[in-house]
């Protein structure tokens, strides 16, 4: 884990699906370079609790409080901003990055399953980045603050660029949000907004547990992941806190691939 430093001070964030995995390490890091944290979840309200007692109880961090929210239903995250801003002030971070699989074959799945990832993978980063981009423009800028009226980070996948046979409907939600992000560059970088996404690799978490829970797996894993490790739920948290950070103004509109190489086609390292 990364050195605190004071970067986000002042700042609010809010981070979906922060209880688990990627989530949590986000909310983490955002808290340890000194914003306000929402850990967001849908389930196991002790635990979000926890991670924001974790947060709040560090000398150097902001505060963190826990707020439910389904972020595929629009008063849910309606309701979601308005608790922020009334406890916090306002909003400068989102990381919308709830997000869920349901596998199968494309002949065996079913609409359900199909809608399901669709509402909470694609629909929960629209609702979030709409709400956020409506808090921007109505606080306007903060110029001791941070050089940017406001931040939203997406979770998005190596899955965005790679087809990933058994798994169409999220691979679709993955590759919808690079262009709901970049639309969202288009339209509101003029007004200092700045919209990025991530794009993990195979991070060690509960969604990707049987990818890596035996010695098996993991070689198996591992030939796909030229740098040979499996990710870890804090390098994303540190491309996060970066991203949200002034250190990364100039970056906007753009993913950045966290994946140990992942994308660079493991598979031709031998002939075609
Ligand atoms: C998926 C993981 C998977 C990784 C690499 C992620 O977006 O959620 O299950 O291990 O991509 O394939």
């Amino acid at each position: 884990m990364q050195k605190p430093n004071n970067r986000l001070a002042g700042q609010t964030a809010i981070v979906t699906g922060a209880n688990s995995g990627i989530g949590e390490a986000i909310a983490i890091a955002l808290g340890r370079d000194g914003a306000n944290v929402v850990v967001n979840y849908i389930s196991h309200p002790e635990v979000a609790e926890e991670i924001a007692q974790k947060i709040s109880h560090n000398d150097i961090s902001g505060n963190a409080i826990a707020i439910k929210c389904d972020v595929s239903k629009e008063d849910d995250v309606i309701n979601m901003f308005k608790q922020t801003v009334d406890h916090f002030g306002t909003v400068d971070i989102c990381v919308p990055n709830a997000g869920l699989q349901k596998d199968s074959a494309m002949h065996e799945m079913s609409l359900a399953d199909w809608q399901l990832v669709l509402d909470v993978n694609l629909t929960g980063q629209f609702l979030c980045a709409r709400e956020a981009i409506r808090e921007f423009l109505k606080r306007g800028m903060r110029p001791t603050i941070s050089k940017s009226l406001g931040k939203i980070i997406h979770t998005s996948s190596v899955h965005q660029i790679i087809p990933w046979a058994g798994h169409a409907n999220y691979a679709a939600t993955k590759g919808a949000i690079v262009m709901l992000m970049e639309s969202i560059c288009q339209e509101y970088a003029p007004l200092k907004v700045r919209c990025n996404s991530i794009a993990p690799g195979a991070i060690k978490t509960p969604i990707n547990k049987s990818a890596w829970d035996t010695p098996e797996a993991l070689q198996e894993l591992n030939k796909l992941i030229p740098y040979k490790r499996i990710g870890i739920p804090e390098d994303i948290g540190s491309a996060a806190a970066w991203l949200a950070s002034d250190e990364s103004e100039y970056v906007n509109g753009t993913t950045i691939f966290v994946d140990g190489g992942m994308t660079c086609y493991p598979g031709f390292t031998t002939n075609g």
